[in-house]
């Protein structure tokens, strides 16, 4: 069988670097996009999928339940950032921000856990993923990226035979929302580091990621 990696969020930032990377190296990329998919080609296929809600993703899962079948790789990319400042979070905001960051990813590794020959998920965090601190403008994403981590040691532990790993990449060049003064990297080079992460095939956390360029010019 090939070996077949889902990617969500696959025509983002990050989504691309990684399309690239994997369909470069031979995998089998099916590349989730919401309104902006690529072009397909010899082992990218782009499927198009809305995680607004339950029944959102329940249908992408089902209308490609044959493709999905293949996996053996899952990368839960998908998971957009919101800004606000924190004095004005709502409950309904921890809500929002928890429908994008949790529900795809439980809803989309439980469906391939129980159809595919799942081998490894790789969920995405963020720049401070496992710090606890206080966020003046980001909490409700921070909060639902830590759930991940939890989610990410937990799986670990209740399904030894899958291998999960949580990848938290600093602030990528290019990005949509940047911290003031962020010290960016090219969604290329973390691209490359989450590759080499899969390639292990062990589960693990992945904090704080320097950029290789930046520190090989010390
Ligand atoms: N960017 C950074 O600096 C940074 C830093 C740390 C962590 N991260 C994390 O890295 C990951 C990738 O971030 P990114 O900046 O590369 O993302 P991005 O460029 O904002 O990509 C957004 C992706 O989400 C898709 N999308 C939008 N609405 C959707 C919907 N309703 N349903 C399903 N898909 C939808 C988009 O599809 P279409 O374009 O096809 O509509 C696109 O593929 C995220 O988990 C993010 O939290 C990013």
């Amino acid at each position: 069988m090939s070996e077949t990696v889902l990617i969500t969020g696959a025509s983002g930032l990050l989504g691309r670097a990684l399309v690239a990377k994997f369909s470069g190296a031979g995998f089998q990329v099916l590349a989730q996009c919401h309104r902006h998919p690529g072009k397909d080609g010899d082992n990218v296929r782009w499927l198009a999928g809305d995680f607004s809600t339950i029944e959102s993703i329940a249908h992408f899962l089902w209308k490609n339940e044959k493709i999905l079948s293949q996996c053996r790789y899952l990368i839960n990319n998908y998971g957009p950032i919101t800004v606000r400042p924190t004095i004005a979070v709502k409950g309904s905001d921890l809500l929002a921000d928890f429908q994008q960051q949790l529900v795809p990813t439980v809803d989309i590794s439980h469906f391939l856990i129980a159809r595919a020959p799942l081998q490894m998920v790789l969920t995405i965090g963020f720049e401070y993923s496992g710090e606890i601190r206080a966020y003046q403008k980001i909490l409700g994403y921070a909060m639902a990226k830590n759930a991940l981590l939890l989610l990410t040691r937990s799986w670990a532990a209740a399904y030894p035979d899958v291998c999960f790993n949580l990848f938290s990449p600093p602030s990528m060049e290019n990005a949509a929302v940047l911290p003031k003064q962020a010290r960016t990297v090219a969604p290329e080079l973390v691209a490359d580091r989450i590759f080499r992460i899969m390639s292990r095939r062990r589960s693990g956390v992945h904090y704080r990621y320097n950029n290789p360029l930046r520190a090989s010019r010390k």
